[in-house]
């Protein structure tokens, strides 16, 4: 489970997200988390918990996306032994596992339309039964909620219920990507350098200015979960060397040079295979903007390694796509 005492960039990148943290913590009102993969939402959503006056009591993690449609029911509300083959005892759901404490819906996004109904119901302050159950439960949980997920565009596509988005979204908290918050990159750094020397065994070592803007100026898809993989990979390679290899870590330079070295070990081609040069340029260019994560412009934009024009990539992208 993610650490809420090492929140690095508190007092800079995250600053207006822990005071909007610290207003609504004691407060018992839902909490919506919206921030990209990596980002941070666990942390946050633990950190919302242990500000409250709930925090000596369970926060229960449930990932939405993860349950089969056809268990939810029971995750969230619990079943009685023998409600359907193999509930051979009695189960308490999510809502029961949290009472009086914190119920942290993961991926909210992903919930089936049936189970946001009910979820919905719950709530607004009816009570429950368990599946199979006839005896009415009503429990004490607070509400945080997160998601990666657009949730107005799912609700206009009926894939989200609008009334249960009012009812979660009363205090929306948004989280930065990375990539927004690159002042915190040199802390970051820091913090995870340090955790990285610790678990390996070896000597921890610092970024040079070059490093930092390096890390900088890469886009971060996977956020910080993706920055901690980076820094351990440049250190563990540093093993070799003696100094931080954070441009091999982040692959790119690596790639861009792969890229135009041609291999001895090419496949002859097949014959069924489109071997037009326009075939050719467009399988390159598709996997050089994957390798960039859709990323076009800027230092680590599928533009500057195809040493295109970023509108001349973007005009041939729309060009294949009708
Ligand atoms: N501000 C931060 N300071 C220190 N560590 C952080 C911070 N934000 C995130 N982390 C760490 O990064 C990793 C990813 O964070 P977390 O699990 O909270 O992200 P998430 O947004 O829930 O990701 P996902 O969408 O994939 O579930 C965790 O190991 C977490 O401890
Ligand atoms: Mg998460």
């Amino acid at each position: 489970m993610a650490q809420t005492r090492h929140i690095i960039g508190a007092k800079t990148g995250l600053k207006s997200v822990l005071s909007r943290v610290n207003l609504v913590a004691p407060k018992n009102i839902p909490v919506l988390l919206h921030g990209e993969t990596g980002s941070g939402k666990e942390v946050i959503a633990q950190a919302v918990h242990e500000r409250s006056n709930r925090s000596t009591q369970k926060f229960v993690r449930v990932n939405c996306g993860a349950i089969a449609p056809e268990l939810i029911d029971s995750e969230l509300f619990g079943h009685e032994k023998g409600a359907f083959t193999g509930a051979r005892t009695t189960h308490r759901g999510w809502f029961e596992q949290a009472d009086k404490g914190t119920l942290f819906l993961d991926e909210i996004a992903e919930l089936p339309l049936s189970a946001q109904v009910r979820l919905l119901r719950v709530l607004e302050g009816s009570a429950f039964a368990r599946v199979g159950g006839e005896q009415s439960i009503q429990t004490d949980v607070r509400i945080i909620a997160a998601t990666h997920r657009d949730l107005p565009s799912l609700i206009k596509t009926h894939r989200f219920r609008e009334d249960l988005y009012y009812r979660l979204s009363g205090f929306p908290i948004i989280i930065p990507p990375l990539r927004e918050r690159t002042g915190d990159i040199a802390a970051l750094s820091e913090y995870f350098i340090a955790r990285a020397a610790q678990r390996f065994g070896i000597k921890p070592m610092s970024l040079s200015q070059a490093d930092i803007r390096m890390l900088q100026s890469y886009p971060w898809p996977g956020n910080i979960r993706e920055f901690a993989s980076v820094i351990n990979r440049a250190l563990l390679l540093s093993e070799a060397t003696g100094n931080l290899q954070i441009a091999q870590a982040l692959g790119s330079f690596n790639r861009a040079a792969a890229n135009n070295t041609p291999s001895a070990e090419q496949p002859p081609s097949d014959s069924t295979q489109d071997d037009s040069l326009d075939a050719i340029i467009r399988a390159h260019i598709e996997k050089i903007i994957s390798e960039c994560h859709g990323r076009i412009e800027g230092p680590f934009g599928a533009a500057q390694r195809l040493r295109l024009n970023p509108s001349t990539l973007r005009s041939k992208m729309r060009k294949w796509q009708k």
